[in-house]
């Protein structure tokens, strides 16, 4: 987990990375290390990726179509209807996106997230809806979560597994809040404002000028999906439902590449940051011509629906 302290020390020294370790979960300390790594090496040991540096362009590039969402959502609450599933749970809240369109559809939802930044967007964003009613939240690690067994009637999770080192642990936390045989359900919302092409070939510079991106958590959604199968649960797939192509400027994607909207692009120092964007503008400028080129970027939402038994 990174603090706000880390953030800015880390400002300060943009090619290490500090963090604090205190104690066994935070409280209590009696002893405090600071570790002090190069930012590619904190990568190996962190976590969790939290999303504290990314609050800023979170919604803004994690746009999808609206209705496909609404259209998956909708099918959601066909299929577990707010009077039998009133409670659901989300690992890795976020800023709302999914939270607030839920409770909006009567769920009761209860988040928890491990970055402040994101949570305190949230609290903005419930104030000035005035939404707050029917969703909270708490800063938390879904790896260790703080509520009994069997409290929810289901859960959500997006986007959250390529985050978390114990993604396993993380994934049986899920299992053991949510009322045995009920739901869980694994959302994908699409690419947002990213170029693939263009994410490829940022983590393919960082790796020639020595900055390799490992990953943290899982490379897909399959793995945990796989976790969950080999555990004896059933997994629905639901894809190719809910599909939409978007065009993205090409100056519009490296622009969020620069600025480090996307997770992939917090671990590289900013000295090679700044070379791997500087080169990929150009090679950019010698294939198209013009940054203002758009490129068609095949999208979906999908779900995964986790059951104890076949439906
Ligand atoms: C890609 S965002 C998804 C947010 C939201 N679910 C959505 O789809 O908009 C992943 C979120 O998981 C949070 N996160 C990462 N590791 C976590 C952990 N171990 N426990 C709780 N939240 C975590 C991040 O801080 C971030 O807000």
């Amino acid at each position: 987990m990174v603090s706000a302290q880390e953030m800015a020390w880390e400002r300060r020294h943009p090619c290490l990375h500090a963090f604090m370790y205190c104690g066994q979960d935070g409280r209590a300390p009696g002893y405090i290390f600071i570790i002090v790594c190069e930012r590619s090496s904190w990568m190996t040991i962190m976590k969790s990726l939290s999303f504290d540096s990314m609050v800023r362009l979170y919604d803004e590039t994690r746009i999808f179509d609206e209705e496909c969402f609404e259209s998956a959502l909708d099918y959601m609450v066909e299929r577990f209807p707010p009077r039998a599933f009133p409670s659901v749970f989300e690992p890795g809240i976020g800023t709302g996106r999914i939270a607030i369109p839920l409770a909006e559809r009567g769920y009761r939802v209860t988040g928890v997230d491990i970055s402040e930044e994101m949570l305190a967007f949230l609290k903005k964003r419930l104030i000035s809806s005035g939404k707050s009613s029917r969703v909270f939240y708490q800063r938390g690690d879904v790896t260790r979560l703080p509520f009994p067994d069997e409290t929810f009637d289901m859960a959500i999770a997006t986007h959250l597994f390529y985050f978390i080192r114990d993604w396993r642990r993380a994934a049986d936390e899920i299992l053991r809040v949510v009322r045995k045989g009920n739901p869980i359900v694994l959302m994908h919302t699409g690419m947002g404002t990213e170029i693939p092409f263009l994410n490829d070939r940022y983590k393919e510079l960082c790796a020639q000028y020595g900055h390799p991106m490992g990953a943290i958590g899982v490379k897909s959604t399959g793995e945990v999906v796989d976790h969950f199968e080999h555990l004896g649960y059933h997994a629905e797939r639901i894809s190719d439902r809910w599909k939409w192509v978007s065009n993205i400027r090409l100056d519009r994607g490296l622009d969020y590449i620069s600025s480090r909207a996307y997770s992939f692009t917090t671990f590289a120092p900013d000295n090679i940051h700044s070379k791997v964007v500087g080169k990929l503008r150009c090679e950019l400028g010698s294939q198209f011509g013009s940054l203002s080129a758009t490129v068609e970027v095949p999208n979906q939402v999908y779900l995964v629906v986790i059951l104890r038994d076949k439906v």
